[in-house]
C-alpha cells in the first residue's frame, strides 16, 4: 500500500515537472519567435530596396534571386505572426472590436493578395455571396487571418487548373463562410485532428507549412462564439476536394 502511494506521489511530481518544462519551452519558442520578427522585416525591406535599385543597378539574375528570397521571407514572417497571435489567444488576451467589420471587403482583400499565387497555378477561384453588409465584433486582422489561411490551404492542396469557391451566406443571426476546393481532400478520420496544434495530414508532408494555421483559425473562431469545421472527401480516392467552413454570430 505504502509503495503504491510513493509511486503515485512520484508520478504526480514527474507530471508537474514536465508541465513546468513544457510551459518554459513554449515561452522560449514565443520569445525567440518574437525576436525573429524585427530582423526578418529588416531583411525584407533591404531586399525590396535592392530590387528598386537603391543600391545601384542589378543584373536580371540577381533580381530574380531577390524576388524568390522575398517570397520565402514573407512565408517566414506570416509563420512568425501566426505563432505570436496563437500565443496571445492562448494567454486569453483577446481584443474585442465593436466597429463593424466589412466581411465582403476582407474576402476581396484576401483574394487580391493571393491572386499571384492562384493565377500561377491556373486555379479557377470564385467568390459567391448572398449578403453584402455583415457586422462582426472581431478584430479585422483576425477575421482576415482566418479567411486567408483557409484560402492559402485550398490553393496549396489543389492541383493546377482546379477550382476554389469562397462563399458567404447569411442564415438568420449567423454568417457562414466556406472555402470549397477540388483538391486532394481530407480523410474522414483525419478531419477533426487537423484543427490541433502542429497537425498535418499524412499525405501533406511534401507541402510547406507548420500545421499551425487551422489551430489558429479554431482559436480565433471559438473565442468569438463560433464554430469551424471540415467536410471530408466523400470517397476514398483523392480529388473529390474539401470544404472548410466557419460560422460566426452576426450583430445586425
Ligand atoms: N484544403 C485542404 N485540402 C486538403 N488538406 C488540407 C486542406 N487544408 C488543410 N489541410 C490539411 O490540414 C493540415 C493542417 O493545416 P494547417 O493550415 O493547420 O497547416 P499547414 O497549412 O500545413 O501549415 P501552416 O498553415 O502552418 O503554414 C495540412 O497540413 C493538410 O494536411
Ligand atoms: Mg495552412
Amino acid at each position: 500500500m505504502k509503495a503504491r502511494l510513493r509511486s503515485a506521489k512520484r508520478l504526480v511530481t514527474l507530471q508537474s515537472n514536465l508541465l513546468d518544462r513544457n510551459i518554459l519551452l513554449e515561452e522560449m519558442v514565443y520569445a525567440v519567435t518574437h525576436d525573429m520578427r524585427t530582423p526578418l522585416i529588416a531583411m525584407e525591406m533591404t531586399g525590396k530596396q535592392a530590387q528598386e535599385g537603391i543600391y545601384g543597378d542589378l543584373p536580371e539574375s540577381y533580381r530574380k534571386i531577390l524576388k524568390t528570397t522575398e517570397g520565402s521571407l514573407k512565408d517566414l514572417l506570416s509563420m512568425v505572426d501566426n505563432l505570436l497571435r496563437v500565443a496571445r489567444y492562448e494567454a486569453g488576451k483577446i481584443e474585442r472590436n465593436t466597429e463593424p467589420v466589412d466581411l465582403h471587403k476582407i474576402c476581396q482583400e484576401c483574394l487580391d493578395e493571393l491572386r499571384p499565387i492562384y493565377e500561377k497555378k491556373s486555379l479557377n477561384v470564385k467568390l459567391l455571396q448572398d449578403t453584402l453588409e455583415v457586422k462582426l465584433t472581431i478584430v479585422r486582422q483576425d477575421l482576415k487571418r482566418v479567411i486567408f489561411n483557409l484560402l492559402d490551404n485550398a490553393i496549396k492542396f489543389t492541383p493546377a487548373r482546379g477550382s476554389i469557391t469562397l462563399s458567404v451566406q447569411r442564415v438568420q443571426d449567423k454568417v457562414i463562410v466556406g472555402v470549397q476546393d477540388s483538391g486532394r481532400g481530407v480523410r474522414a478520420e483525419e478531419a477533426k485532428e487537423l484543427f490541433n496544434r502542429f497537425a498535418r495530414a499524412s499525405g501533406a508532408r511534401h507541402a510547406p507549412g507548420t500545421g499551425l494555421g487551422l489551430y489558429m483559425c479554431r482559436r480565433i473562431i471559438e473565442a468569438h462564439g463560433g464554430i469551424i469545421d471540415c467536410i471530408p472527401r466523400k470517397s476514398e480516392g483523392e480529388g473529390t476536394g474539401t470544404t472548410f467552413s466557419f460560422m460566426l454570430p452576426v450583430q445586425n
